[in-house]
């Protein structure tokens, strides 16, 4: 579904700070498939959710989504079928605009439109079914700013957004490590339900280990730009990981 081939990704080229992050990465993705990504920080985690989506351009090698190559195409076309939740609850949403506004606008991703004229009372009631399927009380403040939304509530109504147009691929780059314990565990299980009522092939980051092995079917961690572990995540135990994090520190203050 999605097949990274030989890519390569560095930062500062040509200057005495330059930084290879990614040499020759190869990856395949399975479809319908929710693969954790785990690693130290700075091991490019993100930097590698920002090829995929078109954030940021590859140096070389090739990103294919279902046999299509996408690696030059550009951040906003790849966003039809790719959708983003970030760490930053800020982030995915626009905080000025209302919770109506803002899944109006999640709504009509990629095309044109007059935002008054999209919320009509037929998309409404539609965005209060979905807001009431979470069980937070969102549907009661679907006319707030979502500047006003706590974090959890924020990351709630991103996960909708990104979802409501069926992406192909979901990218969640550490996306309930600023929610506190309780509505971390709502929002992965509604992540969890989401995924799976819509068949959406996901790439999960996280430096919960835990959640990690418990909301995916393979867990693969990188570090210096390598894959460095792939496995299927039911066939993992949480010490495993905790081991090779402690080897790689030991490696680390040896070296
Ligand atoms: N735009 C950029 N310019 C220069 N260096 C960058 C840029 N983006 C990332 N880097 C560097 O690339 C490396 C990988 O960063 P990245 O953000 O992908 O790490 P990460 O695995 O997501 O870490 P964390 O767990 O802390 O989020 C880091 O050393 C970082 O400083
Ligand atoms: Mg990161």
């Amino acid at each position: 579904m999605l097949e990274i081939k030989k890519l390569q990704k560095s930062f500062n080229l040509d200057r005495d700070s330059e930084l290879i992050v990614f040499d020759q990465l190869n990856l395949n993705i399975e479809a319908n498939t929710t693969t954790a990504i785990i690693g130290p920080n700075g091991c490019g985690k993100t930097t590698l959710l920002n090829l995929i989506s078109g954030n940021i351009k590859a140096d070389k090698g090739n990103i294919m989504l279902n046999g299509v190559d996408i690696t030059n195409e550009a951040e906003e076309k790849r966003a039809s079928q790719i959708s983003r939740v970030h760490q930053d609850p800020s982030k995915s949403v626009s905080l000025n605009l209302t919770v109506l506004e803002n899944l109006a606008l999640a709504d009509k991703k990629g095309e044109k439109f007059n935002l008054n004229k999209l919320i009509q009372k037929q998309n409404k009631d539609k965005y209060i079914e979905i807001l009431k399927s979470f069980n937070i009380g969102l549907e009661n403040k679907i006319n707030e700013k979502v500047k006003f939304l706590s974090g959890g509530q924020r990351q709630s109504l991103s996960l909708i957004m990104a979802c409501m147009k069926n992406p192909k691929l979901l990218l969640l780059d550490e996306h309930t490590a600023a929610l506190d314990p309780k509505a971390s565990a709502l929002v992965l299980e509604k992540t969890k339900e989401l995924i799976q009522k819509n068949r959406i092939t996901t790439l999960m980051v996280s430096h919960n280990i835990r959640d990690a092995l418990s909301y995916s079917d393979r867990i693969i961690m990188l570090d210096g730009g390598k894959i460095v572990f792939d496995r299927p995540s039911a066939s993992v135990k949480e010490s495993e990981i905790f081991d090779i994090y402690k080897e790689k520190l030991k490696e680390k203050f040896a070296s």
